[in-house]
């Protein structure tokens, strides 16, 4: 077999959730903003908010303990681990090293990835680029994000949209001539140009913190939601038209879509122009909000623990996000996983 030849299996997965949970009702008390809007707009009823001293790193953490016991693996066993954040712990080190130090993952690699809620799916592509060219075995992919620490809670047009929160795969070199591949194909894409529609204004370099930047809260996630709703339900659906073209299926053939969990509304116009009926997309947003990068990985690991995702099935996974990025990934799902 050469090098450039392995299969790539995914092994198993896992997720974390904060504890506690803020319901729309909760948020009707502190901004104008009512259960009915934000139902009606989004279909999100409550989000998990991490605790002061809860870092991505822990939440993190704890997915990735739990997607190395589903896949029967040790910590000793991981090459190396991507983390997918856009809120990660500290501007340096990155998460991954953190998380590394946390579950005792002493020798293998670690870096995070930065390309917002589609960070997943990009992760799914470097990850098994990887695996597939023989530089590692075993890795550990990470979306984990504390969202609740960027958002302005007085801006009612942005803090009930997103929640914290994190989700976790293994992916590993199929072993004998029996493995089969798990990831059919992924695309990704994005376009600089749009960057301003969902951003940070201040914390990097070209902004950092100061006293002023504070008082006029330039830390805070700043979004033109029209805008971005136009861009997500376009590009989600033609990335996702594409990829399925490129290797001989349709969307008929797909037994379960898992989506970036962002709105309701963005999926339930996808789920039309795709052709594919509401009930083969696994949605949970209306428990979690947008986690962003942990929103694919998080949605994988409960679809797969519910018994949605079959062996042998087709799942096809959606992102987009600020960048703007996007990306899709065609999963054939593995007996064992
Ligand atoms: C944000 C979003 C829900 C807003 O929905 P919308 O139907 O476009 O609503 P609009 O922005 O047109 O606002 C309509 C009105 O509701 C108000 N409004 C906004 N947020 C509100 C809230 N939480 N509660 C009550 N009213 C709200 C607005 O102020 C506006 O009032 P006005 O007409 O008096 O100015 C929607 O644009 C969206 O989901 N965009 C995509 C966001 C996203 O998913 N981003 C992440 C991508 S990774």
């Amino acid at each position: 077999m050469s090098a450039a030849s392995h299969t790539v299996v995914i092994r198993g997965t896992g997720s974390y959730a904060p504890a506690k949970v803020v319901t729309n009702h909760d948020l009707s008390k502190t901004i104008e903003t009512s259960d009915e809007w934000i139902v009606t707009r989004t279909g999100i009823r409550e989000r998990r908010v991490a605790g002061r001293h809860e870092d991505p790193s822990d939440m993190a953490a704890e997915a990735g303990r739990a997607a190395l016991k589903a896949a029967g693996l040790t910590p000793a066993d991981i090459d190396a681990i991507i983390v997918a954040t856009m809120t990660g712990d500290l501007p340096f080190p990155s998460t991954a090293c953190l998380v590394q130090h946390k579950i005792g993952a002493r020798k293998c690699t670690a870096f995070d990835l930065a390309a917002a809620c589609s960070g997943f799916v990009y992760g799914l592509e470097v990850a098994s680029s990887l695996i597939r060219a023989g530089v590692h075995r075993h890795v550990l992919l990470i979306g984990a994000e504390k969202l609740s620490s960027i958002l302005n809670w007085q801006d009612r047009t942005t803090c009930v949209l997103f929640g914290d929160g994190a989700g976790a795969v293994i992916l590993s070199r199929g072993e004998g001539p029996g493995a089969r591949n798990s990831i059919i194909g992924i695309r990704t894409g994005a376009d600089g140009e749009d960057a301003g529609l969902l951003y940070q204004h201040a914390g990097g370099s070209r902004h950092p913190a100061t006293a002023d930047s504070v008082a006029h809260g330039q830390h805070f996630l700043r979004m033109n939601g029209r805008e971005v709703f136009k861009h997500a339900v376009l590009v989600m659906e033609k990335t996702a038209t594409e990829l399925l073209k490129e290797h001989g299926y349709t969307a008929a053939d797909v037994e379960c879509v898992i989506p970036h969990q962002a709105n309701r509304r963005i999926i339930e116009t996808m789920a039309e122009r795709l052709e594919v009926p509401l009930d083969r997309f696994f949605i949970n947003l209306d428990r979690y909000g947008n986690t962003s990068a942990a929103s694919i990985p998080i949605a994988l690991d409960e679809a797969a623990r519910a018994g949605r995702l079959r062996p042998g099935g087709l799942v096809l996974l959606v992102a987009f996000g600020a960048g703007l990025t996007w990306g899709a990934a065609l999963l054939r799902w593995p007996a064992g996983a």
